[in-house]
């Protein structure tokens, strides 16, 4: 959702908030600005320049005042996703009302109440958004005598709602101050004197590796010569320690990759070997033996697992229940985590509910924990993000390890959380409950060790075998009407998965089915004009997958399928055809296969269509509000 950057401290802000804002393109947005004390920091009139479309608009206002903004030393940018208004310059942040400035993250869900209340008094809101009326309510309580720091802490006690805020007056020139009410935001100490605040650690990097994750209502106030945190409630100061970022700068740059998709497509391998190495115990060659970490009692003990989550990651979710309930023999409940959160389930004793989320952030998902922490319900996140908002509020937390994904579209963050859940799917399996056979559990594992390899030899490197024939059938398939994604067992939340895929980066109508379900009612938009892509490996449901080829084959669909490459017999009833790796391997690391070839297919498509692929439009990568 929206991004916020401020910096004062002795280095060229403009530089930083922008290359900071840079750095926060991927979350998606319609607007950007940046507002800063013109001259030193001691200087008192603040100057906005902002603009809707993209952050070069901004660049090209600053660029038309060549060398005069070089000395600034205290700002504040953001980066805008609609929310309340429409994508324009006059809505775009920062918002000023009088001498006061500010950027906003999140929703002000009592505005309406605010805003009548503020006309009442005679204000003149500028935009149509919730944001700005905050700077109404801390420029009225500076009127009566408060100083900036005393009038956000009041100002915030009329707020309903989760933000975030960055905030300056040109009544105290030098000073930002950043409050984080619900959504994210980070704090580090410029080494070189001053302080950066963002609302996520990417812009932080290239300054500072120990950065602090504030908690859920504090205050920061910065200056050239540090930061303080404070209880935004009381004002009482409160102590907050940094944590070490593991990110480095140059990991963020494509590594001549034309997309961050396609580079994180390729760093799956990577990703994987990662998060094996951060849940299992390294220390022993047991099968499936997770670290020791709070979540592992949590999972050991629970008796039946319900799972929240949204987008991707419940497809991850649908492919971890049908794991768990083969391996494991739990029963797992799995939920869309929006709905969930309005209804009204009934859970049995001894539940424990797992919410997954690559950003850590998804504004249903935390809601769904929340809800359950408040029941006295055991809570365990799966997330991608250190710090994240989901991470502090779970009982415990696993992280995958699959490093930052700035590409909206989820692909190693997806493929890490399918990873985390085989591994719990294994942990689990070694309970009686399970009566797993010895062999089998040491082969599947076995299998899961070698699964990243093999999975690096497929993808090969861009010129290689799978990624030419990827190509060549995008390139045959592009003006398809429309596709369907068809699969069975493992396959079909690949199946969702590379649907969702598509439409999300290629705008192309597709959507994922369970092989089983086209008879039901979609076979009726079957014609020549469109393509279905079958997920057919070599396994359990292949036959049955097969079956329903046939039958939209025999309405005219072109087919592309995705098979065992010594399936000589499928590959002959497919107009296009590309081959899964020649490898045994148990059937359940199928789908990370699948998943590779339906990333890279709607990937090329993408290019083909000419879209934006790392920033689809009206995607955002962490979506904050409901
Ligand atoms: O951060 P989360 O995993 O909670 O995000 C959930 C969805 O918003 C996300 O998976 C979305 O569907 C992505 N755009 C998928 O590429």
């Amino acid at each position: 959702m929206c991004g916020i950057v401020g910096y004062v401290g002795k280095r060229p802000a403009l530089k930083i908030l922008i290359s900071g804002l840079r750095r926060l393109e991927y979350r998606g947005y319609d607007s950007a600005g940046v507002a800063f004390f013109e001259g030193s920091a001691t200087g008192s009139k603040i100057h906005i320049q902002k603009s809707e479309g993209k952050l070069e608009n901004v660049e090209r206002l600053l660029d038309a005042s060549p060398g005069r903004y070089e000395d600034v030393c205290c700002g504040i940018g953001h980066t805008r996703w609609a929310t309340h208004g429409k994508p324009t310059t006059q809505n775009a942040h920062p918002h000023q009302t009088g001498h006061v400035v500010l950027v906003h993250n999140g929703i002000i869900e009592n505005y309406q109440t605010i805003k009548a209340e503020l006309i009442a008094r005679g204000h003149r809101p500028q935009s149509e958004t919730d944001s700005e009326l905050l700077g109404f309510l801390v420029l009225e309580e500076m009127n009566r005598g408060s100083s900036l720091f005393e009038a956000v802490r009041k100002s915030f006690q009329r707020l309903q709602g989760q933000c975030s805020v960055v905030i300056m007056s040109e009544k105290e020139p030098g000073t930002v101050i950043g409050v984080r009410n619900g959504s994210p935001l980070v704090a580090a100490a410029d080494p070189k004197g001053g302080a950066i605040l963002a609302s996520d650690p990417q812009p932080l990097l290239e300054l500072a590796r120990e950065v602090v994750y504030l908690e859920h209502g504090d205050i920061v106030v910065s200056n050239d010569r540090g930061m303080r945190f404070y209880d935004l409630e009381t004002g009482a100061p409160v102590e907050r320690h940094p944590t070490q970022l593991e990110w480095s700068a140059d990991r963020l740059d494509k590594q001549g990759f034309p997309h961050y998709m396609l580079k994180e497509i390729y760093e799956q391998p990577t990703a994987l070997i990662d998060t094996l190495n951060g849940l299992l115990d390294r220390a022993t060659t047991d099968p499936f033996t997770l670290a020791r970490q709070p979540g592992v009692e949590l999972l050991e003990r629970a008796k039946e697992i319900t799972i929240v989550a949204c987008g991707t990651s419940w497809y991850a979710a649908l492919l971890g229940k049908y794991w768990l309930e083969r391996w494991a023999r739990i029963p797992v409940n799995l939920e869309l985590a929006s709905e969930y959160r309005y209804r009204d389930p009934v859970m049995n004793e001894g539940t424990l509910l797992v919410g997954i989320s690559q950003s850590g952030e998804t504004a249903d998902t935390l809601a769904v924990l929340r809800k359950s922490k408040k029941s006295e319900i055991p809570t365990l996140a799966i997330t991608n993000v250190r710090g994240s908002s989901i991470s502090r509020e779970a009982s415990a937390t696993f992280y995958t390890c699959a490093g930052p994904e700035i590409g909206v579209a989820a692909t190693k963050s997806f493929t890490t959380q399918l990873l985390s859940m085989l591994l719990f799917s294994g942990a689990l399996m070694l309970k009686p409950r399970a009566a797993a056979v010895p062999g089998d559990i040491t082969r599947r594992f076995d299998d899961m060790i070698r699964l990243p390899h093999v999975l690096s030899d497929y993808l090969g490197d861009r010129s290689g075998k799978m990624a030419s024939s990827i190509r060549e059938t995008a390139r045959a398939l592009q003006l398809s009407k429309g596709f369907f994604f068809i699969g069975r067992g493992y396959s079909f939340p690949i199946a969702l998965e590379g649907a969702l895929k598509l439409k999300e980066i290629a705008y192309v109508h597709a959507e994922g089915y369970a092989a089983g379900e086209l008879k039901h009612g979609p076979i009726a938009m079957i014609d020549e004009n469109m393509t279905v892509v079958v997920l057919a490996p070599g396994d359990t449901w292949r036959d049955k997958t097969v079956s329903n080829l046939q039958e939209v084959k025999a309405r005219g669909a072109r087919i592309l399928g995705v098979g065992s490459a010594s399936d000589s017999e499928l590959k002959s009833m497919c107009d296009h055809w590309i081959e899964l790796p020649n490898v045994q391997l148990d059937e359940a690391f199928m789908p990370f296969f699948l998943t590779a070839v339906v990333q890279l297919l709607s990937y090329e498509l993408a290019v083909l269509k000419g879209t934006d692929v790392d920033k689809p439009r009206n995607l955002a990568k962490s979506v904050t509000v409901e």
